[in-house]
């Protein structure tokens, strides 16, 4: 595609990967969701996203990745100085970008541990839209991760995520409770070790010990390496995961940014005072 064969490189240069979100529109079943998205998240950053119930949250999370289902209407992502829209999920994802979905879905028939092997040798194999598709493995045979190394590098995360063998031998997200399918999720961040994570209310049916050994997780990577953006309802998890920046949406846009202090105000004090007028502003103008 045109659009990502030249590495436009907006922003600063700093060498470290970037997520830069302008202006960004998009449609769920013609419907306007997403309606002027700012956003740039740099490589080492935690942020978290807030928001009213309805606000865009997981629109954005979903058409970052890529899912067919939302239409880009106006805007740009880049990533990594490159525009990414045109690309697959699937590229996105070998490229370092990583989604830990709301709604996780089970995959019947495959193993957590063979979920994670593939998605590792996928990841492995990378995605550099400077090179040309040939030698981007769009028509090669995924090359095969030794079973040895797999192995080690499952349950050095396993581990690091308290999760035992029995767990990695079922099905995906077969059968699994809430809060094992974010479990999950987690895990598979751990063994992709993505460059720029978003995970969609992850924190949202975890009991008090889960969240812990997750944030402690996600904390594990956190580093130069890692960015994030941290969608959740509850300030709870930000109390293990502080976050850098913490933004608030509001009907398809980011209508306030703050620091870590921020959210703890918004705990208190609701979204009333934010939104007030301007949420009638809003429908009136639609
Ligand atoms: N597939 C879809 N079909 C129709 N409407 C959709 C679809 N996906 C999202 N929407 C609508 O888009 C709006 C934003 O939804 P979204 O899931 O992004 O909100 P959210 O901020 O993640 O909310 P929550 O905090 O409840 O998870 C909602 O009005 C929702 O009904
Ligand atoms: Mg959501």
């Amino acid at each position: 595609m045109e659009t990502t064969s030249a590495p436009a490189t907006p922003g600063v240069q700093t060498g470290a990967a970037q997520l830069i979100i302008r202006d960004l529109h998009a449609n769920v079943e013609g419907k306007e969701i997403l309606r002027g998205v700012n956003l740039t998240i740099t490589q080492g950053e935690i942020h978290a996203l807030m928001g009213p119930n309805g606000s865009g949250k997981t629109t954005l999370a979903s058409v970052i990745m890529g899912h067919p289902k939302y239409k880009v209407t106006g805007g740009e992502i880049f990533f990594k100085g490159y525009n990414i829209l045109e690309l697959t999920p699937d590229k996105r994802a070998r490229m370092g970008l990583f989604l830990a979905f709301q709604y996780p879905s089970s995959v019947p028939g495959v193993t957590v541990a063979n979920f994670l092997r593939r998605a590792v040798e996928a990841r492995r194999e990378g995605f550099d839209p400077a090179k040309p598709a040939e030698t981007n493995g769009d028509n090669q045979k995924r090359k095969g991760m030794p079973p040895a190394e797999f192995r080690k590098l499952l349950s050095e995360k396993m581990k690091i995520l308290k999760v035992d063998q029995a767990f990695v031998n079922r099905y995906l997200n077969e059968g699994f409770s809430g809060g094992e399918k974010k479990r999950a999720e987690i895990l598979q961040m751990a063994m992709l070790e993505p460059s720029m994570a978003i995970l969609d209310e992850t924190d949202s049916g975890l009991d008090i010990d889960a969240l812990r050994i997750v944030s402690e997780g996600v904390n594990a990577l956190r580093g130069p390496n890692l960015g994030a953006l941290i969608i959740t309802h509850y300030q709870r998890i930000l109390n293990y995961i502080t976050p850098d920046v913490v933004h608030v949406m509001h009907a398809g846009r980011i209508i306030k940014t703050g620091d870590a202090d921020f959210a703890v105000e918004l705990e208190k004090r609701g979204y009333e005072w934010l939104i007030g007028p301007e949420a009638n502003d809003e429908e009136s103008a639609g």
